[in-house]
């Protein structure tokens, strides 16, 4: 070959790449609403930051008539580009080739771009869009996926893994996305299942529909299994760029620092009367974490899941924080199975990269009943209290309102490594709410009154009194203060500069064991 015969090759190569499955399986997934994977990439980086590896990798198989079918690039596009100036690995599942299948060839691709991000300290974004594992090549193409999983295990809390699922996501395949941080999830056009309706329908006669058993929405509102929902596949790639501007690139790595405009000593005035004077009365934690954040931008994650928790990260003078705080206007706040577990996993993933946490606490307690004893309570609060515990990120706490029982302890206390503890005036701190209180320790009085609903409501009020204030929380050192809600943002942020060289360690040992 002469010197134009090789360009000519390498061009037609290259063609056949960029081709994918051709015109028409790309006019075909168009129709659907879906984007290519290039395409895909192209929405997720920087302009023409995007670099490819192995374009030109193509499978080994030689069963089932594979011998004659090789698609250059075997179905993942892969390579690092750029999100807002910052390095990105990233990988796209290209459904026109052989259905995005996994095989032992592109898994090659995708397994080198997570060494290459665990070795560079960088993000790792996997589009996913799966027919799961390439059934021609058996055991090859499950050894192919468990090699991606083992990286997924590798590269957590080493840098930041993010999944987008833009297609199906079927049988263990399942199983990476799990594994990292976040999931996006797209309406409609994305399903995520182990086994798929038909397969259910054979074994348990239940008959359900390809969306609601493992649809955008149902991941989000019911297992939890996604933490965002998005409107299309460039929503959802503007839902990756977003987080990932809250993130650092890596453990080792400060998150992005934006110049703040936000007045640094705004006292938000919203804030004085924003609780209600009932203790029973709802409001809206949202609005409360906006009034204080930098530009009232709060980027929630797991909207749709255990509303009774919120979390999100925002900014206080430009830097990334955690955001933690029991919703009133969800069960009163109460924790569950649901919330504890949410709560639990966002904090480990701050704690991981260093990312500050901001705790708003207005919690009545746990949440009684059978269902949540028999469906272990005990065990799914135990891993926000353990989280909370090992985390030696900066911990500022706001108690807002209400403190009650173990929850106190739970929600970023003091005792467990809590750095700037505060209250606000509305704040109560006690082993119970009144009503409970008094019902343990003066039955018998109640019994005998002359007239027990205004006995009752007298012991109430003296209870109140005494209990439902952050007053003995402060006398004991337990808050560090008590401070005017509109002083919330200056304290905060007050606290943060006090603690940005902060260091704490953990006693030597292999690795804890947490209520899994
Ligand atoms: C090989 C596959 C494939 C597979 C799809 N294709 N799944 N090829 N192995 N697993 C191919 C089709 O032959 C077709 O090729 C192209 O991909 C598109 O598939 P269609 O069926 O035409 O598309 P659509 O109608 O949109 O349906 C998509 C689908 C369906 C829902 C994903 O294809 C499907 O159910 N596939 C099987 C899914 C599955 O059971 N996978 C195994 C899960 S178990 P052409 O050439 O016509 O374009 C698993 C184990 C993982 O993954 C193990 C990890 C531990």
């Amino acid at each position: 070959m002469n010197r134009e015969q090789r360009l000519a090759e390498l061009r037609r190569r290259r063609e056949q790449s960029l081709a994918g499955g051709g015109a028409e399986r790309i006019a075909r997934i168009h129709a659907r609403g879906r984007l290519t994977a290039r395409e895909r990439l192209e929405l997720l980086l920087d302009p023409g930051s995007f670099v490819e590896i192995g374009a030109f990798v193509t499978h080994r198989s030689t069963d089932f008539g594979m011998a004659d079918k090789r698609v250059t690039g075997d179905g993942v596009v892969a390579g690092w580009g750029l999100v807002d100036g910052r390095m990105v690995y990233c990988f796209a599942q290209d459904f026109t080739v052989f259905g995005g299948t996994m095989s032992e060839a592109n898994a090659r691709k995708i397994c080198a771009i997570q060494d290459l991000a665990m070795e560079n300290g960088a993000p790792i974004v996997g589009l996913n869009d799966s027919g799961g594992a390439r059934i021609q090549e058996g055991v090859a193409s499950l050894g192919a996926y468990a090699d991606v999983f083992l990286r997924n295990t590798l590269a957590s809390g080493v840098v930041p893994q993010l999944s987008v699922i833009m297609g199906p996501c079927a049988g263990g395949a399942v199983y990476s996305p799990a594994i990292t941080d976040f999931t996006i999830m797209v309406r409609e056009t994305s399903h995520m299942f182990v086994t798929g309706p038909e397969v259910i329908k054979a074994v348990t006669a239940e008959e359900v529909s390809f969306e609601d058993l493992g649809g955008a929405m149902t991941h989000n509102t019911r297992s939890g299994v996604a933490h965002f929902a998005a409107a299309d596949d460039a929503d959802a790639l503007r839902h990756a760029r977003r987080l990932l501007s809250f993130l650092p690139g890596n453990y080792a790595e400060d998150a992005p620092k934006r110049l703040c405009t936000d007045p640094l000593d705004r006292r938000a005035t919203e804030l004085a009367t924003l609780v209600p004077e009932s203790p029973d009365k709802p409001y809206d934690m949202k609005e409360l974490v906006r009034h204080v954040v930098d530009d009232g931008d709060f980027f929630e994650v797991h909207e749709h899941f255990a509303g009774n928790i919120i979390v999100g990260f925002a900014r206080l003078n430009g830097r990334s924080v955690g955001i933690v705080g029991n919703q009133p206007r969800v069960l009163a706040g109460v924790l569950d199975i649901d919330s504890s577990v949410k709560a639990a996993r966002f904090v480990r993933f701050c704690d991981a990269f260093g990312i500050p946490l901001v705790t708003f606490e207005d919690v009545p307690g746990f949440l009684p009943g059978t269902q949540q004893e028999w469906g272990g309570i005990i065990r799914h609060g135990a891993k926000l209290l353990y989280a909370y515990c090992e985390a030696t990120v900066p911990k500022l706490t706001v108690v807002v309102r209400k403190a009650y029982g173990g929850a106190y302890d739970v929600m970023s206390s003091k005792h467990i490594r809590g750095d700037y503890n505060v209250g606000w005036p509305s704040a109560e701190m006690a082993v119970m709410g009144a009503e409970g209180a008094v019902n343990i320790l003066y039955r018998e009085e109640l019994a005998k009154a002359k007239d027990p609903v205004a006995e009752r409501r007298r012991l109430i009020a003296g209870y109140n009194e005494k209990f439902a204030s952050p007053w003995i929380a402060a006398e004991l050192g337990y808050l560090d203060d008590v401070i005017e809600p509109q002083d919330t943002r200056p304290r905060l942020i007050a606290a943060l500069e006090m603690l940005r060289n902060k260091r704490q360690s953990l006693p030597a040992k292999k690795h804890g064991n947490p209520p899994l």
